[in-house]
Order: C-alpha cells, then structure tokens, then sequence
C-alpha cells in the first residue's frame, strides 16, 4: 500500500524539456551550446594533469574544439530526450569554465536513479565551489528532474572528492572491486548514494 509520504509525478507532466540555467551564489551553470566547446576545451588543456588521475579513457577528439561544438549540441539532444543532465558551470556564462556537473544516464521506470560525476579546475579548488555547484545540480534533479537516487563513486585514494560527497550528505554503500578504467587500469572504487529526502513514485509508464 503506498503511503501518503510519497509524491507521485503525474503522467501529464513530463520532464523538462528547456535547456536550465541554475544560479547559485557564486556561479551559473548550464548545458551550453557548441560555444562553449573553446573555453570547454582550453579548461580541459590546462587540466590535463589534474584530472588524468581520476579519467575514464577519453575519446581520441577529446582536446579538438570541433568535436567538442558537436558533442555539446548532442549534450542538449540528450537532455530533451530525458537521458542525461551534463552541466558546465561559470562565474558568468560566456566566461572560463569553473567545473563540470554531470547527471546520466538517467533510469526511470521503478529506480528513478542516475549518476553524478563531477571535477572542477584545479585552480578554483579549495573554494567550495564544486560542492556549491553539486547541491545546485542536485536540487535540480530531486525537484524538476524527479529522481529518487544519486550514485557517486571515487577512487579510494580521492579523499577531496569523498569529503565533497559527505558535505552534500552522501552515504557510503559499499566497495566495488576493478570498478571503472581509469588511467591506464581497472581501479577499486568506493560508491556512494544520496536518496531524495522527499520521495517521489515513479509516474506510469
Ligand atoms: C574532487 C574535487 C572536485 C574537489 O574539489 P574541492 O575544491 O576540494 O571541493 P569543494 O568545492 O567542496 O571545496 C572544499 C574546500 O574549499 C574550502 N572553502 C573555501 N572557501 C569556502 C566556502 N566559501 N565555502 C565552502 N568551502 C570553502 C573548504 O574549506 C575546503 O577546503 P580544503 O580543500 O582545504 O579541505 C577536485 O579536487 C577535483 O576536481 N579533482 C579532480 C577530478 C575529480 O577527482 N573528480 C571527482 C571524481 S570522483
């Protein structure tokens, strides 16, 4: 019998369709369109010793501007299609890029779950602005999106990326042996899980 705590999505409301715009104290974050593949790229370029520790193998274009204008248009294509929410955040749209927010793939159906990755340039960390950026992108998928369940995963070694996921209150659920690829080897990672504290039932499908 289901309780009278659990929202329930109407069937006659769909999933957003308009590209979002979310405004945090500090920062705007978006799906922008192909122009932001420069500033995109040239974050990317600088940060290529930053993250390679933590990246899944990149594709060959990774660094070409070009690829990047098309992957962004089929970011948003993505999005309408309600399966993934791959912000960028800015200090002001059009501006250098701060950090990446992702949400995807989504799973609807009984689950209501998707995952979150994230990463932030390494000269804007030790701010609070990734975190800042995260619960943004969280509200937005336990309001609008209407998903029950976030998983976030980590290297166990990456104690910056555990401590973001306990300030936004993410729980340990347990320990996945050769989980991802990740630099050149199948790493160990630690997973993670937030579940929305105002419960929605899955509309009909
Ligand atoms: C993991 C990662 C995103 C963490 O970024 P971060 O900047 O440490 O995270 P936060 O935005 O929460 O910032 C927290 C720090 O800002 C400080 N801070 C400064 N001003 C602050 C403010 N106004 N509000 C909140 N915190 C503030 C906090 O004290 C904390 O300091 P510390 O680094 O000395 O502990 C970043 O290290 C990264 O991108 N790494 C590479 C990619 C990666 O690992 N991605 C995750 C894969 S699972």
């Amino acid at each position: 019998m289901c309780t009278s705590k659990v929202r329930s999505r109407s069937p006659e409301v769909p999933a957003p369709t308009t590209i979002p715009v979310l405004r945090t104290d500090r920062l705007v974050l978006t799906l922008p369109g192909p122009e932001a593949a420069a500033p995109l790229v040239a974050s990317y370029r600088e940060n290529e010793a930053h993250f390679a520790p933590t990246n899944p193998p990149t594709p060959a274009n990774h660094l070409d501007v070009e690829a990047w204008r098309t992957r962004l248009r089929e970011r948003r294509k993505e999005f309408r299609l309600d399966r993934s929410a791959r912000f960028v955040a800015f200090f002001e749209l059009g501006g250098p890029v701060v950090a990446t927010c992702s949400l995807g793939p989504f799973h609807r159906g009984a689950w209501l779950a998707s995952y979150l990755g994230y990463g932030i340039a390494a000269r804007y960390e030790g701010q609070g602005l990734m975190t800042e950026a995260a619960r943004a992108v969280i509200a937005y998928a336990f309001g609008p999106l209407g998903l029950h369940r976030l998983m976030a995963n980590h290297l166990p070694e990456n104690t910056r990326s555990a401590t973001v996921l306990r300030r936004l209150g993410f729980t340990v659920e347990g320990y996945a042996k050769d989980y991802l690829y990740i630099n050149g080897q199948w790493r160990d990672h630690v997973l993670n899980a937030l579940v929305n504290p105002r419960p929605l039932a899955p509309s009909a499908p």
